[in-house]
């Protein structure tokens, strides 16, 4: 049974940037009600948005914009190259093939319905499917291959995926039966419960996964996991290494550790995530507080990063432009626009990012190290970064 625990208000699509404030008049919005089910311990939004709404040919999210995201799939691709060494991989929600382009073209396979990001990765050389992840593609790349693929990856999409044993059965069915690896990595419930970092939930993290949850759906579809790997991508991410019950691999203690130690920070009591909601609400009155009384001393304020999760912190905590001047973001397809619901202005940091800033808050606070090794002339003079993770402070 499920049973909603967080309400973060009418929120818009959390990358559903505005070319201008004409636009504003057909904006999408819905409530975001958050669940735990307490049979698969599994949590989700309560209502999902149509995946059709939120990933098109608009869709704004360009992974290698991070040095942290290449260099972080570079590495990973070459240990699969070392450790697994498969003739064949196939990525789920290749996105601008940050991930696919540390493979050659003849061994790699991508899926995306982001038809402006299939396009990237098809110009590149790569096989690229501009569709959503279904049994049914999982059957005809079957049969267009004549085979079945030995490593199947895909880095924070399943989350998306509203109907997630379906899309579980569709790797399962494609997965050797032998040989075969599904790798994923996704942002992690318990990383988000401990740093209070309720932003990770927006329309396109349909679920965020615990270890707990994706062990029972896993094993529903034939599939075991055998190493879990904690990340600290996209604040706090796990990568699970599962395969077919008949696979090869043995059991890493890894994945008993991540059990337990989800067990005993609660995450199968429905009271944990209660207090979740506590220390969001807390959160939201703080970071709205401490703004409005920046703004009162005249300071300039504005946001680094217009990541996506901004849209739920800027629209459940009530921060428009009146308390945000402007945000910066180097994504050529975010700049020049205006932020989902609230619509605070977006510019180059080169055109907004000086010593007149006196704070900003860090939407992207996930690449806070990157950023802070970027800007740290404008931190020597003076600039103070704002975060709401894991409370909200200056930093
Ligand atoms: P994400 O947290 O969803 O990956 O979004 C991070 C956003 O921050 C993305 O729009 C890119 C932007 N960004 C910058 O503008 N400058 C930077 O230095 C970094 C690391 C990210």
């Amino acid at each position: 049974m499920k049973a909603r625990f967080l309400s973060l208000g009418r929120q818009p699509l959390a990358n559903g940037f505005l070319a201008n404030i004409t636009e504003a008049k057909d904006e999408f919005f819905y409530d975001m009600n958050v669940v735990y089910d307490n049979e698969t311990h599994l949590v989700s939004l309560e209502n999902f948005v149509r995946p059709e709404l939120m990933f098109n040919e608009h869709y704004a999210y360009h992974g290698s914009m991070s040095q942290t995201m290449q260099d972080h799939f570079k590495e990973l691709a070459a240990k699969i190259n070392k450790e697994i060494n498969p003739s064949l991989v196939l990525e789920i929600g290749s996105n601008d093939g940050v991930f696919i382009k540390n493979f050659t073209k003849k061994q790699a396979i991508a899926v995306e319905p982001c038809s402006n990001f299939a396009a990237i990765t098809n110009k590149l050389g790569y096989e690229t499917y501009d569709e959503f992840w279904s049994m049914k593609l999982a059957k005809q790349i079957e049969l267009e291959y004549h085979s079945k693929v030995d490593f199947i990856f895909a880095a924070n999409c399943m989350c998306h995926i509203p109907d997630i044993e379906d899309a579980f059965k569709a790797v399962a069915h494609l997965l050797d039966e032998t040989k075969g690896v599904f790798c994923f990595e996704d942002p992690s419930l318990l990383e988000m419960l401990i740093r209070g970092s309720y932003d990770q939930i927006y329309d396109e993290h349909a679920h965020i996964f615990s270890i707990t949850a994706l062990n029972k759906l896993l094993k529903n579809v034939g599939l075991e996991i055998f190493d879990v790997e904690q990340l600290s991508v996209h604040g706090g991410s796990n990568r699970i290494w599962t395969q077919p019950i008949t696979g090869k691999y043995l059991i890493k203690p890894t994945v008993e550790a991540a059990l337990l130690f989800e067990k005993v920070s609660g995450l199968t009591n429905f009271s944990t995530y209660v207090n979740f909601a506590k220390r969001v609400q807390n959160s939201g009155t703080e970071l709205f507080s401490m703004l409005r009384e920046i703004k009162k001393t005249g300071k300039k304020v504005i946001c680094y990063g217009a990541a996506s999760k901004t849209t739920t912190i800027f629209n459940y905590c009530n921060i428009g432009p009146d308390l945000i001047e402007y945000m910066v973001d180097t994504t050529p397809s975010k700049v020049g626009k205006l932020s989902p619901g609230k619509h605070i202005p977006i510019v180059h940091p080169k055109d907004g990012f000086d010593t007149s800033v006196k704070f900003a808050f860090l939407g992207a606070w996930n690449f806070a190290a990157e950023i802070c090794d970027k800007e740290k002339l404008w931190l020597a003079q003076g600039g103070k970064f704002i975060t709401h993770v894991p409370n909200v402070r200056i930093l």
